[in-house]
C-alpha cells in the first residue's frame, strides 16, 4: 500500500472506523492493495455493498459478516463487478441483497457533514462516487492545497459549470462553498435526485440552473453566448452514447472535450479535468488534457494533480485508475 505513514494510517483508520461522526461513507476493503484480490466493500451508512467478479467465496462471505458485525449494518448488497455495464440493464446491474434486511428505496449518507441520497435500486451506482471525497471536500473548503483555492475571494459569488453532474454532489459542494451552479446532464432522473440533494443541504435548487441535455451541445451553445465560468467541471463516464453528439469514449475524445471547456473558464479561471477510465494512463490523459487546452489557445498557469482517497489504497495489483487535475488557466 503506497499511503502507508504512521498519519496517513490513522487517517485511514479514523475514516474506516463507525465511530465517524461526519462522514459514514467510505471503501473499507479496495482489493489487492488491501491485502483481498478481487474484494470490494463499501460503507454506506447502515448498509454495506460488497463487489466482486464471482460469486463470493467461503472466507470472503465470512469477512463479510464480521464487517456486518463491526459497523452493525442492517443489510449487505452485493453487485457483481461488470467490466460492460453500459450494456448491462438496470435490473442486472443493481445490487442483490445478501444479508440483512432490505435497505429503503431511498436512503441518506453523510460525507463531510452534509447529506446524499442513496439507493440500491438504480442501477449500478449509488448515487456517490467515493473515491471523489477529498475533490468534493476541496469544493467545500475552496481549497485544493496550500496556497491554490478554488475560488478567488471577494469577486462575489462564482459562477460554476458541472457537466456531466449525475446526482450534482460537486455542485452541492460548490453550492454550499457560496457558488451559482449550473449542473448539466443527460439524465432528468439524475438532476431531479440532484435536486434533492440540494434540499437535503438547506440549499434552494431554484436559485441553481440544472440543465437536461449533451455536454457536447451545451458547452457550445454556452459559449455562443459568451457564458464564461470560474470554474468548469468534467468528469465524464469512460464511454457515453448521444443522440446528440454520438459516442464518447475518454480515452480517444478527452483533449476534445477539455478543449471546448477550456472555451467556457474565464480568465484565471480553474478547470477541473477527471477520469475514472482505468485503460486511459495518466501519462495520456495528461497529454490529452494539456493539447486540448494549447489548442483552444489557453495556458496553464497553476495544477495540481489528486491522489486517490486514503480509502482507494494503490499497489502493483491494484493499480491507480483515477486521474483528477485541477488547473488554473490564464
Ligand atoms: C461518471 S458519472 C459523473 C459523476 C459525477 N461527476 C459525480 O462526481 O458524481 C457520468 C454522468 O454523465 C452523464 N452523461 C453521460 N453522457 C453524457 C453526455 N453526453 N452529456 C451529459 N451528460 C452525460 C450520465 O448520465 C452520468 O450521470
Amino acid at each position: 500500500m503506497s499511503n502507508s505513514s504512521p498519519s496517513a494510517r490513522g487517517a485511514l483508520q479514523k475514516l474506516r472506523s463507525w465511530r465517524n461522526q461526519k462522514t459514514n461513507v467510505c471503501r473499507l476493503i479496495h482489493g489487492a492493495a488491501d491485502g483481498w484480490n478481487g474484494l470490494y466493500v463499501d460503507r454506506l451508512a447502515d448498509y454495506l455493498l460488497v463487489q466482486t467478479e464471482h460469486p463470493l467465496t467461503d472466507t470472503q462471505q465470512q469477512t463479510v459478516q464480521t464487517l456486518r458485525q463491526q459497523f452493525k449494518a442492517k443489510g449487505v448488497y452485493h453487485k457483481r463487478l461488470n467490466r460492460q455495464v453500459q450494456k448491462t440493464s438496470k435490473p442486472k446491474a443493481s445490487a442483490r441483497l445478501i444479508m440483512g434486511i432490505e435497505a429503503p428505496e431511498f436512503f441518506e449518507a453523510t460525507e463531510h457533514h452534509l447529506r446524499y441520497r442513496l439507493s440500491f435500486n438504480e442501477g449500478y451506482s449509488t448515487g456517490l462516487f467515493l473515491d471523489m471525497r477529498d475533490n468534493r471536500h476541496r469544493l467545500l473548503s475552496n481549497l485544493i492545497e496550500l496556497g491554490f483555492p478554488v475560488f478567488d475571494k471577494g469577486t462575489g459569488a462564482a459562477k460554476v459549470l458541472n457537466t456531466f453532474a449525475y446526482t450534482c454532489s460537486l455542485s452541492v459542494c460548490a453550492a454550499r462553498a457560496g457558488a451559482i451552479t449550473t449542473s448539466l446532464d443527460l439524465s432528468q432522473k439524475y438532476l431531479e435526485w440532484g435536486r434533492e440533494n440540494f434540499r437535503l443541504n438547506k440549499l434552494n435548487p431554484d436559485d441553481h440552473d440544472f440543465i437536461y441535455g449533451d455536454t457536447f451541445d451545451w458547452m457550445k451553445r454556452l459559449a455562443k453566448r459568451g457564458e464564461q465560468y470560474d470554474l468548469v467541471i468534467l468528469d465524464p463516464p469512460t464511454f457515453s452514447r448521444s443522440k446528440v453528439s454520438g459516442l464518447f469514449q475518454a480515452k480517444r475524445d478527452y483533449g476534445r472535450l477539455a478543449g471546448s471547456a477550456s472555451a467556457l473558464v474565464r480568465k484565471n479561471g480553474m478547470l477541473l479535468a477527471c477520469c475514472n477510465a482505468g485503460s486511459l494512463a495518466p501519462s495520456d490523459f495528461k497529454a490529452d488534457v494539456r493539447r486540448g487546452i494549447r489548442d483552444a489557445g489557453r495556458k496553464i498557469v497553476q495544477n495540481f494533480q489528486a491522489m486517490q482517497p486514503l480509502d482507494f489504497p494503490v499497489s502493483e495489483n491494484e493499480p491507480a485508475y483515477l486521474k483528477v487535475s485541477w488547473m488554473r488557466l490564464n
